[in-house]
């Protein structure tokens, strides 16, 4: 049996509790032609000391300045092969952060740039209510049968708890090899913390949407009954990305309408009508894949993050075509937090031998978090 579980608070968590902090007044209204120039100098004087790391969705004037670009499964994979490295600088979200530092070695201290730079839906599983779920499955007689799965988009709390239950974590690049890792050993999947991730990933497996049921955390015995939970294979976390939900099937409909022969692509975080709607899904990294390798003349329409979505446009244009699959476009809010601003306040303090904004995972939480971890890295 596992030990208790203890809901203790990470760095990170206990600094998200409180306002975005404020960066010095010296780098506040900067050019861009100075930053630029300040960042490659301090870059370049840190040398192998630093590395840096940026997720499809940061900004452009950031991910320029990344050595390693890749969606979660990929900068999980990095990490592992940097050993030269003292500073592990992730422009990123929190729960990246967390995950390198998990992963780090002894030596290296892993920074996030902004630390106010969180992820809602990871956010949508708090450590209390997870105990009281696997409380109630317990209780439901389901627990023995079920495989916790958390995706990577949770708190190192979470991922230890899962770690510590025999459980694994997943990304959008692996969740299909995970989720077949997951039923050769249990007959039931509890999945933390995305419903459609989940959903659509076990739906595309074979698995009927009656044999899915959805954990209401607000619930008691997350508004199931024994029954339900008895014919279920997979029980779905309510939880969602707020980016994401905002793709539709009806704008879908109006793209083919409007570019007949448009390819649609989209991340697996979108609702399911979504995800039948579009002609293939994948992780980020596998969108820029099948994008980049498509024929020329073709149109696509991409349902994701509007900076990768912008990006692709222009690398690929003129011989093939991007276009968003929303309109208005969908932006992630703390992805957009970490600013060259930050960037450069970090390396500058590098420089001055000051860390601003280091990730530190308690080493209670490591241990489980990093079995998980290490699971998920074996399931290819
Ligand atoms: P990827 O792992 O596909 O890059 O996705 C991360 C994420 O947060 C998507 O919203
Ligand atoms: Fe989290 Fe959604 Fe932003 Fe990805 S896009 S980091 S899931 S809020």
């Amino acid at each position: 049996m596992p030990a208790t579980f203890l809901p203790i608070l990470n760095e990170v968590e206990k600094q998200s509790l409180h306002e975005r902090q404020p960066l010095p007044e010296a780098y506040l209204g900067l050019s861009d032609e100075e930053m630029e120039l300040r960042i490659g100098a301090a870059r370049a004087a840190l040398g192998d000391r630093v590395v840096i790391l940026g997720h499809h969705y940061q900004r452009d004037e950031v991910v320029k300045f990344a050595d390693y670009t890749g969606d979660s499964w990929k900068l999980s994979r990095e990490i592992a092969k940097l050993p030269a490295a003292d500073f592990i600088v992730f422009c990123g979200v929190h729960f990246m952060a967390e995950s390198a530092d998990i992963l780090a070695l002894p030596h290296q201290q892993v920074i996030l740039p902004d630390l106010a730079a969180g992820c809602s839906m990871a956010d949508m599983v708090a450590p209390d209510q997870l105990e009281t779920c696997w409380a109630e499955l317990e209780q439901m007689g389901v627990a023995l049968s079920t495989m916790p799965v958390t995706y990577i988009n949770s708190s190192a709390t979470i991922k230890s708890f899962v770690g510590e239950r025999g459980g694994t974590i997943c990304t959008s690049g692996n969740a299909e090899a995970t989720l077949r890792w997951s039923w050769d050993r249990k007959e039931k999947i509890l999945f933390l913390p995305d419903q459609h991730l989940g959903r659509n990933t076990a739906w595309k497996m074979g698995v009927p949407l009656d044999r899915m049921v959805v954990w209401d955390p607000f619930e008691p015995f997350g508004g199931l009954t024994t029954q339900e939970l008895d014919n279920a294979r997979m029980i779905l976390w309510k939880g969602h990305c707020s980016v994401h939900v905002r793709f539709t099937a009806k704008q879908i409909d109006m793209v083919r309408a409007q570019y007949p022969g448009v390819r649609v692509i989209v991340h697996p975080e979108v609702p399911f009508d979504v995800l039948r709607a579009a002609d293939d899904s994948g992780s980020t990294e596998y969108i820029l894949k099948q994008v980049r390798e498509a024929a020329p003349g073709t149109t696509w329409a991409v349902g994701t993050e509007i900076h990768l979505v912008h990006r692709l446009a222009e690398e690929v244009a003129p011989e093939k075509t991007v276009i968003s699959l929303d309109q208005v476009g969908c932006l992630c809010s703390t992805m957009f937090r970490v600013s060259p601003n930050h960037l450069l306040w970090i390396l500058e303090g590098l420089l001055e031998g000051r860390v601003h904004n280091r990730v530190t995972v308690p080493d209670e939480q490591k241990k489980w978090a990093r079995i998980a971890l290490d699971r998920m890295l074996s399931i290819s």
